[in-house]
């Protein structure tokens, strides 16, 4: 049994060969509407989200699936003390696959240890998000045709914020990636994504703190938002929280051809005038979150629609 729980349970070429099918759902969804009739999901989410526990309830039923499961730990047996590990060998008697979102690093590692049910980490913690990966491969993808030869910049939160560890994790295994890294000093990349995953790669990185110093070189623009929740004190999140923010007149500078991405949910690192600019990809990219986990559900199911 497959389980997702790190960007790297799938090769370079599982990997292609998933958003290759997430691509053909794309084209024709009507195709794959019955293709998961009589299985259900499990959505385990113990740390707030909308985008992600709803995008995996849609691919379900998009599939003729059904959904189960709960949107927080207060209204679940976890309110009552109940392990992961407990919950999980329930939970593999109600449903077919499960994805979870856990505070904890490691939570749905330890869950696939327990199922009897494929597990997909929706999120753990500042570790990593495996599904939001694919989404943002599949849409860099369609707006540069491969995911070789690109000057991605990753500005923000890059100390906390797991899907830019987990994009990077995944994205240097692809050819001629060069990666800017745009943060204030505290906010960098931990140490060990500098030295496990960019270094032990070779692949070229800068580290800088403005958007302005680098705007023009760059084909991937990826924002994300200061992750307030993982912070110590309040005191660092309010002087660190508008420190890197997208507007119109930066994106003046950049290529014509630049996409800008964002995981979501913003809060004001884009400001809204640049949702109108060609150039903004994040609703899009949020819209192949649900084509991109509707072929993670088929594939771990194991379900082939020819
Ligand atoms: C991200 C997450 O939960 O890590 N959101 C998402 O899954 N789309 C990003 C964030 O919360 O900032």
């Amino acid at each position: 049994m497959k389980h997702l729980i790190d960007p790297l349970d799938f090769s370079v070429e599982e990997t292609q060969e998933l958003l290759d099918l997430a691509d053909r759902i794309a084209a024709d969804r009507e195709h794959f509407s019955q293709a998961c009739r009589g299985r259900i999901l499990a959505t385990l989410f113990y740390e707030p989200s909308t985008r992600t526990r709803l995008s995996f309830e849609s691919a379900m039923l998009r599939l003729g699936g059904s959904v189960l499961g709960f949107a927080s730990a207060d209204n679940s047996s976890v309110a009552k003390g109940e392990s992961v590990a407990d919950t999980i060998r329930a939970v593999s008697c109600y449903a077919d696959i499960c994805a979870m979102r856990h505070p904890k690093e490691g939570a749905p590692l330890v869950a696939s240890h327990y199922s009897g049910i494929p597990v997909i980490n929706a999120g753990d913690g500042g570790h990593q998000h495996p599904t939001q990966t694919l989404t943002d491969l599949m849409t860099i993808r369609r707006k540069r045709g491969s995911l070789g030869g690109i000057t991605i910049g990753l500005c923000g939160d890059l100390k906390f914020g797991r899907t830019v560890h987990s994009l990077m994790k995944s994205l240097v295994r692809f050819p001629e990636i060069r990666f800017v890294l745009i943060s204030p000093e505290e906010l960098r990349v931990p140490d060990y994504i500098r030295q496990d995953v960019l270094q032990k790669h070779h692949a070229p990185y800068r580290e800088v703190e403005t958007l302005e110093q680098v705007m023009p070189e760059l084909d991937i623009l990826y924002m994300t938002r200061i992750q307030k929740e993982r912070f110590f004190n309040e005191e660092d999140y309010v002087r660190l929280k508008d420190s890197c923010i997208l507007t119109a007149e930066k994106l003046k500078a950049a290529k014509a051809d630049l996409s800008v991405l964002h995981p979501l949910p913003r809060v004001n690192e884009i400001t809204a005038d640049v949702d109108e600019d060609p150039r903004a990809a994040y609703f899009e990219q949020a819209q192949n979150g649900v084509y991109v986990r509707m072929a993670l559900i088929l594939k771990l199911l194991e379900v082939e629609v020819c």
